[in-house]
């Protein structure tokens, strides 16, 4: 049986339902709820007939964890648990490394008592830090910026000894770029609590009225337009990606180490554009200076996700922006 960590979240709630469709009948979810609420679950059953085993855990909890591992045959664990504000874990780096780094010592400590050993990991494209050049390669020496960016390196290396001393660990490092897009149900999605910090949950707000207007961070980029440029990916590829990853791990041991993307950029003012026709709504905008800590271009190589696992993002832009307004209307 596969346990989700965080299975409650933005990305976990879609992958929950790829597994489904791939075929999984039965899953079991654990998620603290710290940004997440238990709805999402009646959500995912109205998508797909599934079983869901729901926890309410905070994975450093190595009881509660344990207990969830006696009460269930679980031998994957596809882990999404973590805190993922960059801006946050710059003013609390403790509190990031905590969750995320004891948080997934904890996990590999109760798979192990259980002899579990398959994990699927969160990584993401933050960890090619400001050092490289894009297109992404995974082979690239890898970094990071701010706190929460090192507890993907960190967690990275720790998933690649205990693969090392451990030949039948199965580990996926899935390097995610730019998350955006909803279920086209309309029923999941993303939407954060307070001011989003990203792009897309912002764009919504805007869109929905609550926020007056967005503020691009910097036009004076050597971009086409001079704003900054991302490898957006519909969340839905993203989820499906995990089940390809599943696939793959589950013929061969060690560690399967590949970036999710799309392999194309797009800039912040194409978003807009995009989002405006799609939704019919205008999207307001100022230019502001450059947010600290911004690359000015991030995109993937996504030629061994291809080669690997033959997957490959097969949502547009349009897609993308259509589904995320879908779900604003439907839910803001
Ligand atoms: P999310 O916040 O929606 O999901 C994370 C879930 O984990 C939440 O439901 C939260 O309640 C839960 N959680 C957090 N700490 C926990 C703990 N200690 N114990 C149990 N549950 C806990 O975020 P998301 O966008 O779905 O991201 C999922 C993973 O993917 C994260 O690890 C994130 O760092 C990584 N990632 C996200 C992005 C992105 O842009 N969204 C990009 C790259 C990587
Ligand atoms: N941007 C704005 N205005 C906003 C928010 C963002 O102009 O209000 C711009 C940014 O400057 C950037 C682009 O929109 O050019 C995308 O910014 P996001 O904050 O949406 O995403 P990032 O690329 O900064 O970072 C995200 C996640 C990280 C993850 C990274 C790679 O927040 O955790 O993608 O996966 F590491």
């Amino acid at each position: 049986m596969i346990l989700v960590t965080g299975g409650c979240g933005y990305i976990g709630s879609h992958t929950v339902v790829e597994l489904a469709k791939a075929g999984e009948k039965e899953l079991v979810i654990v998620d603290n709820l710290s940004n997440a609420k238990e709805e999402v679950l009646d959500r995912i059953r109205q998508i797909v007939p599934v079983r869901l085993h729901f926890y309410r855990v905070d994975i450093r909890d190595e009881e509660a964890l344990d207990n969830v591992f006696s009460l269930n045959p679980i031998d994957t664990v596809v882990h999404f648990a973590g805190l993922k504000a960059v801006g946050e874990s710059v003013q609390k780096p403790v509190l990031y490394y905590e969750n995320n780094i004891s948080g997934t010592l904890h996990l590999m400590k109760t798979m192990q008592k259980h002899g579990c050993k398959r994990m699927i990991f969160s990584s993401s494209a933050t960890v090619y830090g400001p050092g490289n050049e894009p297109p992404y390669t995974e082979d690239m020496p890898t970094s990071a910026t701010n706190p929460y960016g090192w507890t993907k390196v960190m967690q990275e290396q720790i998933l690649r000894d205990a693969a090392a001393a451990d030949p039948q660990l199965c580990v996926a490092l899935l390097r995610y770029f730019n998350p955006i897009g909803a279920h086209e149900s309309g029923l999941i999605g993303e939407n954060p609590n307070g001011i989003p910090n990203n792009l897309m949950p912002y764009i919504c707000k805007v869109a929905a009225g609550k926020l007056e207007k967005l503020h691009v961070f910097g036009n004076d980029y050597d971009t086409c337009d001079g704003t900054g440029v991302r490898d957006y990916i519909h969340v839905v590829d993203l989820a499906a990606g995990h089940v390809q990853a599943l696939n793959y791990i589950q013929k061969h041991p060690g560690v399967l180490t590949v970036n999710l993307g799309t392999g194309r950029g797009f800039s912040v003012l194409d978003i807009v554009k995009t989002y405006e026709k799609v939704s019919g709504r205008k999207i307001p905008y100022v230019i502001d200076p450059r947010r600290p800590g911004d690359l000015p271009i991030c995109y993937a190589n996504a030629d061994r996700a291809r080669e690997l696992l033959g997957w490959t993002a097969k949502k547009t832009l349009e897609d993308m922006c259509a589904d995320s307004w879908r779900f604003t209307e439907r839910n803001l």
